[in-house]
């Protein structure tokens, strides 16, 4: 099958391509980028005024299997990356059990390969259970194909224990993925503390406890020579740091999430529950600062956080209600949104930051667009006007406070392999299953 994707601007960032012109997939792989004729293929998709990417690559996303299944599956994940314009992903390890040994990683893969979709890679867990005590066996697990070691969701606090782990990650030459929050300052509230929490009765989250971690981390990484990426930077003294620690040559890496480029902490005003996360959102100057971080290369890419939990438990009062929030359907949006059309970023850019950069900070071998390659691709509108609606959302959860905005940029379609897995054009069929459960 010869599907030739015509009219559209190709854009690889990691090769500088940004230009209107034809693509040829041809056995699941990218065989020619030029000006092939229509008559060369069997099938032609027509890109008039849409950008022809990568497959869009989320280094940060919680898939919940095994475990927490009624939140997400890896199935209902991947249906909701391949809806974003997804074509890989690196799960978390906070699943029950966690990703903390080389069963539980293998099974996790299985999963992805079974019922994927989208090209599904795995980090692990730094300590067993994620509780922070005892360290998981990382040779064994990055052996068996964890790109990274992470306690994502929390800490680890024991300064020894996190030593020994950027020591062995070093010699392993694989990044420590962290969750920056320091327990000791940070062990209550919902949402940053600040006029928002003192007016909601919460007791609030000091950005002064991420900001303590991410230069703790720092220092460990630049006296262990370890690769530190650092998960979701929410505040603009952390993008500071890490622009300061790039300056002198630590090996760092860092992520944005879009709803901290987008949203302040008086969204709890509006949408109460759906509006914690961790790190929560912060005031108008920190997310200028995270857009800035990206804008400036000192966040390297734009990581969603998906994380998915069910409306029931987001009703739950402010303090009982889990953290986090779906993002993967509204990455694209957002970005366009509120980094492209306004300027900030070129369209080029932002999809670097999508693409080739995170694949970049994981060692990954995804994120570009060449002949020869694997046929990973997303076809985006970066005009095209939508309202969100959770409602259609192909994830298992709904859990957004971005329901009901409007945004310019929208992906129309996602092909792996030079499988179509999701279309959106006028008229298109759908190819996922009618029950997405
Ligand atoms: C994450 C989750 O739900 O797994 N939630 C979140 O708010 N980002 C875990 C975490 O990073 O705290």
């Amino acid at each position: 099958m010869k599907t030739l994707i015509v009219n559209g601007t190709v854009i690889d960032p990691a090769s500088g391509l940004n230009r209107r012109t034809n693509v040829l997939v041809e056995d699941g792989r990218v065989a020619q980028i030029g000006n092939t004729p229509s008559s060369a293929a069997d099938r032609v998709i027509d890109a008039e005024g849409l950008l022809v990417v990568p497959g869009l690559v989320d280094i940060h996303v919680h898939f919940r299997e095994p475990g927490f299944t009624h939140k997400e599956t890896i199935h209902t994940g991947s249906l909701a990356a391949a809806a974003g314009g997804f074509t890989a992903v690196v799960c978390m390890p906070n699943t029950r059990p966690a990703i903390d040994t080389v069963e539980t990683l293998a099974q996790v893969l299985e999963t992805g390969r079974r019922d994927g979709l989208v090209k599904l890679f795995s980090s692990a867990a730094i300590t067993y259970g994620i509780e922070g005590s005892r360290l998981t066996d990382m040779e064994s697990l990055h052996q068996a194909g964890a790109v990274t070691f992470t306690d994502d969701g929390k800490t680890v606090m024991d300064p020894h224990l996190l030593y020994e782990a950027f020591r062995r990650a070093a010699e392993l030459d694989v990044p420590i993925s962290s969750h920056c929050e320091d327990h000791r300052l940070v062990d209550r509230g919902a949402l940053n503390r600040g006029a928002t929490s003192r007016r909601l009765g919460d007791p609030g989250i000091p950005a002064l406890g991420e900001e303590l971690i991410i230069a703790r981390d720092i220092l460990f990484a630049e006296e262990t020579g370890a690769r530190l990426h650092i998960q979701h930077v929410s505040t603009a003294r952390g993008v500071q740091l890490i622009r300061e620690a790039k300056a002198r040559g630590v090996r760092v890496t860092a992520e944005g999430a879009p709803h901290h480029f987008t949203l302040t902490d008086e969204q709890a005003l509006i949408s109460g529950t759906l509006a914690k996360v961790n790190p929560p959102l912060r005031t108008a100057r920190d997310v200028e600062a995270v857009a800035q971080g990206l804008r400036d290369g000192t966040l390297d890419a734009i990581a969603t956080d998906h994380a998915p939990h069910t409306l029931e438990e987001k009703s739950l009062p402010l303090d009982r209600a889990p953290f986090g929030m779906v993002g993967l359907e509204t990455a694209v949006g957002l970005t366009f949104t509120r980094l492209v059309h306004t300027g900030l970023l070129t369209a080029e850019q932002a999809i670097a930051k999508l693409t080739s950069a995170p694949a970049a900070v994981m060692g990954l071998p995804v994120g570009r667009l060449a002949a020869g390659l694997d046929a990973d691709i997303a076809i985006i509108d970066p005009q095209k006007e939508w309202v969100v609606d959770p409602q259609t959302f192909l994830s298992r959860s709904r859990n957004t406070p971005f329901g009901g905005m409007r945004l310019t940029g929208k992906t129309v379609l996602t092909m792996v392999r030079g499988d179509i897995i999701y279309d959106d054009r006028e008229g298109a069929d759908n190819p996922w299953p009618a029950d997405a459960d």
